[in-house]
């Protein structure tokens, strides 16, 4: 029997202001996960703490997640959880600290799992024991507070592994504008892009569905509508709430039916030269649409359905539009040289082979064509 599945938590409050729902919540202890200094900063984690409090919950803050965070943060945190022993964790920030958190829950409900259990898809077992989870998430990119995934960096290898498992779809998703209302322009821009490849890519996986296409569809369409002027006036919050919504929405979609290479290439690239994820995104995005189009036609379908003639074409002039450039070799806060490029062409194409993402992309694809996709993009070609 072949049937899909289509999972998202159980709540999802939106709009500017809504974190005031932590003040509805019931219970004892809650444990804040986030980075830190910008959340703090901007007063959240304070506001946070004094929503919990007014319901008479009790609250400790972790706030030593980094960026691209590592198996041995993840322990830390599930070994401060198992002193404080929360009955929520509330997690508040970027992908990072989402992705974190997801990771200390699992091993504070079964401290004696090892990382090495949980790699294989769907192996956490059932959580909420010991405590329930809210996501709220600060950039408008990730949708990690709608997603089953994480991803952990091993310490020792610094290899990345993404951590997949229904079990860590958040219970609670409150997705607040007045967060990435605080994002800078580029974080804009990038974490933008990285919607529309999330909603493009879920459009034409190979296991979308009539439930998942609406969504995609809808997030792709609020993108392009949004994103300029988000990116044009931070101050915009009707576009910033249009755009986390979209970053939502897309969440649903691709949450339930995955990515494809274009997340694939951005993974392997981004881990060689810490290229930002979105951004990476942006640049080969148009490019592998043209390369797709041999295994799909929704391209075509989604062109009729927006009144434009060339998706690929259209996405560079978005690009330009928030300042991306066409080709990795351009770039200028992660300068890529093309020895160092060349030297490592053939490995990047193997790990993008073999990530999650790319069985679901819509065209059957190789190492070959994936390496073909590199020089296209470092180099600005167009076919
Ligand atoms: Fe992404």
């Amino acid at each position: 029997m072949s049937y899909s599945m289509f999972k998202i938590p159980n709540t999802i409050v939106s709009g500017q202001g809504s974190m005031e729902y932590l003040s509805e919540i019931q219970g004892k202890k809650a444990m804040i996960v986030t980075g830190g200094s910008s959340m703090r900063k901007f007063g959240f984690i304070e506001k946070a703490e004094k929503y919990l409090n007014e319901s008479g919950i009790e609250v400790k803050v972790i706030d030593y997640v980094e960026p691209n965070p590592t198996v041995d943060i993840i322990i830390r945190g599930s070994k401060d959880m198992l002193e404080f022993e929360p009955d929520w964790i509330i997690a508040i920030g970027g992908g990072s600290s989402l992705d974190a958190a997801k990771g200390m829950w699992a091993f504070y409900e079964y401290p004696e799992l090892e990382f090495q259990n949980i790699i294989k898809p769907n192996s956490i077992p059932t959580l909420r024991n010991k405590a329930r989870f809210v996501a709220i998430p600060s950039t408008s990119g990730t949708a990690s507070e709608i997603t089953g995934c994480f991803v952990a960096t091993d310490t020792k290898t610094h290899a990345k592994y993404p951590i997949v498992s229904s079990e860590i779809i958040p219970d609670i998703a409150i997705v607040d504008s007045d967060l990435p209302a605080k994002m800078p322009k580029n974080a804009t821009a990038y974490t933008g892009m990285d919607v529309l490849s999330h909603a493009l890519e879920a459009y034409v996986s190979n296991v979308a569905n009539m439930l998942t296409d609406p969504l995609a569809i809808e997030a792709v369409k609020l993108v392009f509508k949004w994103l300029p002027k988000a990116y044009e006036n931070g101050q915009d919050m009707e576009a910033r709430e249009a755009m986390h919504n979209a970053s939502n929405i897309a969440g649903w979609a691709f949450g339930n039916v995955s990515l494809g290479i274009v997340h694939s290439l951005a993974h392997s690239i981004g881990g060689q030269f810490g290229i930002t994820h979105g951004l990476a995104n942006a640049i080969l995005l148009p490019s592998v649409i043209e390369y797709n189009r041999k295994g799909t036609n929704k391209y075509a379908l989604i062109e009729r359905s927006l009144g434009i003639e060339n998706l690929s074409d259209y996405i560079r002039e978005v690009n330009k539009t928030l300042g991306i450039p066409d080709s990795f070799n351009k770039l200028t806060d992660t300068e890529i040289s093309e020895d160092k490029f060349n030297a490592v062409l053939k490995e990047m194409s193997q790990n993008a082979f073999d990530d999650v993402c790319t069985a679901t992309n819509p065209r059957a694809t190789s190492t070959e064509d994936l390496e073909e996709l590199y020089k296209i993009a470092f180099y600005g070609l167009r076919k």
